[in-house]
Parts: structure tokens; sequence; C-alpha cells
């Protein structure tokens, strides 16, 4: 099979693509042929090393992948050959990632993916989708009825939770950078966008929800607490998940005053079972329509450096050139 890999932390051209032998799963596992993976921040900061995890060597890259069940190890009771499946959470913690034709994932990492979802939709929800359930329902527990205000709507998580806040009654506002990608979110389910380049965050959250937001999701790797604290109700929550290196300042006392409460978070702790409620959600919402991919850019697993240079530029530069989702299409000679 080929795979992209590594074999050091290094740039985007550092990925590698070639033969590689291919995996056998283990007991517990699944083995999956892979027709989408999907890339996100998490994989760039992994392959260039500003997050030291454990690597197998060498290492393939990426969390996110669907496919089909190709065989299962001893000990699988829920997945048979040929089932359509997806499964996220890889690449991570020691375990090798998804940008390879096939690959070898536990059993408690891997759901089932409905007929009708292609499997580039399924990639592009997965790590994000899990995400924003966990955040949504987990942490902030948002209820029918509340505000949300989202920055980032159009990116890979904000698309997630503009979507989910929607579905789930809320009242979502949120930023994006440009009129294409204020229609994105308009398009997912957004009341009001806000075009953060030109118009005032706080003046259109304030005429938004007078009394302050209930729910603020923030995905800026610089948080801003003195907005956040300003725009949120009482006893509103915010969710945090981005930013390892941010310190900003923090307004304590309109925040406890306000009785409000800070929700920090990785997806890829979250346990199996918690993994498995947001998952089988993300399925029947990708069935029913009531979810659905923002996929901005595709390429082919020959392109895996340059998926990474995008993703890369897009965190780290904030080159607006993503509207959503990277994908790696990969065994298209193939495809069922
Ligand atoms: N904790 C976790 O479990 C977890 C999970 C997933 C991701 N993350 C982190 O969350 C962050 C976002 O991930 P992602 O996959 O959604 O990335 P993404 O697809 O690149 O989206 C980033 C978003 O940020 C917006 N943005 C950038 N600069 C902005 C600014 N100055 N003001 C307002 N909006 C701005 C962009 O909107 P415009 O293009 O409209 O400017 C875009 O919508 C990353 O740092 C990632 O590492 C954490």
């Amino acid at each position: 099979m080929k795979a992209a890999f590594i074999t050091e932390p290094g740039p985007a051209d550092s990925i590698q693509v070639a033969e590689q032998p291919d995996p056998t799963p283990g007991p517990g596992q699944v083995l999956i042929r892979v027709y989408a993976s999907a890339v996100n921040p998490i994989d760039t900061y992994i392959r260039s090393g500003a997050i030291a995890m454990d690597l197998p060597q060498p290492f393939v890259p990426g969390c996110d992948a669907a496919g089909v069940v190709e065989s299962v190890g001893l000990g699988v009771k829920g997945f048979a050959i040929g089932d359509r499946v997806w499964c996220t959470n890889q690449g991570l913690l020691g375990r090798q990632g998804t940008l390879a034709e096939l690959i070898t994932v536990d059993e408690g990492w891997v759901f089932k993916l409905p007929e009708p979802v292609p499997y580039e939709d399924a990639a592009a929800c997965a790590l994000v989708g899990v995400t924003a359930h966990l955040g949504l329902f987990r942490e902030a527990q948002l209820t029918p009825g509340e505000s949300i205000l989202i920055i980032g709507g159009s990116g890979g998580v904000g698309s997630m939770v503009v979507q989910m806040a929607a579905a789930k009654g809320a009242r979502v506002i949120t930023t994006a950078g440009s009129e294409a990608k204020a229609q994105v979110c308009r398009d997912l389910g957004a009341e009001e966008v806000i075009l953060y380049k030109e118009e005032s965050i706080a003046e259109k959250t304030k005429a938004f929800a007078p009394d302050g937001v209930n729910v603020f999701w923030e995905t800026r790797r610089e948080p801003d607490f003195d907005t956040a604290v300003d725009l949120l109700a009482g006893r509103g929550r915010m969710v945090l998940m981005a930013g390892r290196d941010a310190r900003p300042a923090f307004p304590v006392g309109p925040f406890y005053v306000k009785e409000c409460s800070l929700h920090g978070f990785v997806m890829f702790k979250a346990s199996p079972t918690e993994m498995k409620t947001a998952a089988e959600d993300i399925s029947d919402w990708l069935a029913s329509g009531k979810l659905s991919a923002n996929i901005s850019a595709r390429f082919t697993l020959e392109q895996a450096a340059q998926a990474h240079a995008l993703q890369e530029s897009a965190t780290l530069e904030d080159s607006s050139q993503l509207a959503g989702k990277i994908i790696v299409n990969l065994n298209t000679e193939s495809l069922p």
C-alpha cells in the first residue's frame, strides 16, 4: 500500500509518499481501506514537532478517515468485512495516522457510516464534528432558545458548531473574514454574521443579544477574554479549545460577578464512550442531512505535503485561503 509519512518531525515538505508494508489488524482492530482522509491543524503541529508526541517510525500523520472494512482482528464484534466506516482520533499519542491506503484502527474508534453519506463528507466531519459535539453538549450544555457567538463560523470546527447549535434550536451569531465566507455561515444556519474585518464584534453581538450571549465559542489561538466576558450573559459559558501558547489578560472580577464558566478541552482526551455518543449523532445527522460537510480543498495522497502546507498557512499565518476542510482522496481507482 501507499502511505504518506515522515521519518522525523519537520516542515510540510518532509512528508514522503511511498510504498509501505500493508498493516495487519491486531486483536480488537479493524483494517480499513481508506477512501478519504481529512487534514486538521493538529496534524501539522505533530508533523512539525510543535507538539511533541511519541511517533511510530516511520510516522503516518492524520486523525480522520472514512472507507470500507477490509478485514477484522481477533475479537472484533461490531464490524464485518465490507462495512462502510469512519474513524477519528488516529495519528495521536503513539497511534499511526490515516494518510495511508490501508490503516488499522482499534474497534472503539471506528463508527458505522450510513449508506448515502459520501466518504469525504464523513472524513470532513470527523475530528471537527466530535470537537463541536463535546464542546456544545458535554461542556457548554447548550439548550434550545439560547444564543451562541461562534468566532470563525466557516472554519473546520466553526462550521460544525454553527450547524449543531442551529439544529439544537439555538440562535447563532458568528464571524467571517469575507462576504463569501459569511454566505457559507448563513447557509449552515447562522442567523447573523459579523464581517469582523470591517464590523465590530461587540456592537453587532450586543444588537443581536442585548442581555448577552449564553455561549461564546472561541476558535482563535489568541482568545480575547475581555470581549468574551463583556458579551456573555449572566451564567454564560465560554468554550476554549485553541491557543496552547496564549497567555492573554483575564477580567477576573467581571467574570465571576457574572457567574460565568470557562470550558477548556481537547477532543483526543474524550473517552471511547464519550466519542461514541458524539459519533452516533454525527452519523445520524449526516444521513438525515441535518449536518453537512464544509469542504474547501481536495488533494491526492501524492499531494499530502501541499495539503499540510495549506492547513499550516491557514492556521499559523491566517492566510484566509481556506473556508472549510481539506480532504485527501485515496484509492480512487477502487472507489465502490
Ligand atoms: N481542543 C480541541 O480538541 C481542538 C479540536 C480541533 C481544533 N482545535 C484547534 O482549534 C483551532 C481551529 O481549528 P479549525 O480546524 O477550525 O481551523 P480552521 O479550519 O483553519 O479555521 C480557523 C477559523 O478561524 C478564523 N479566524 C482566524 N483568524 C481570525 C481572527 N483574527 N478573527 C476571527 N476569526 C479568525 C477563520 O475565519 P476567517 O477565515 O473567516 O478569518 C477560520 O474560520 C486550531 O487552533 C486547532 O488546533 C482544537
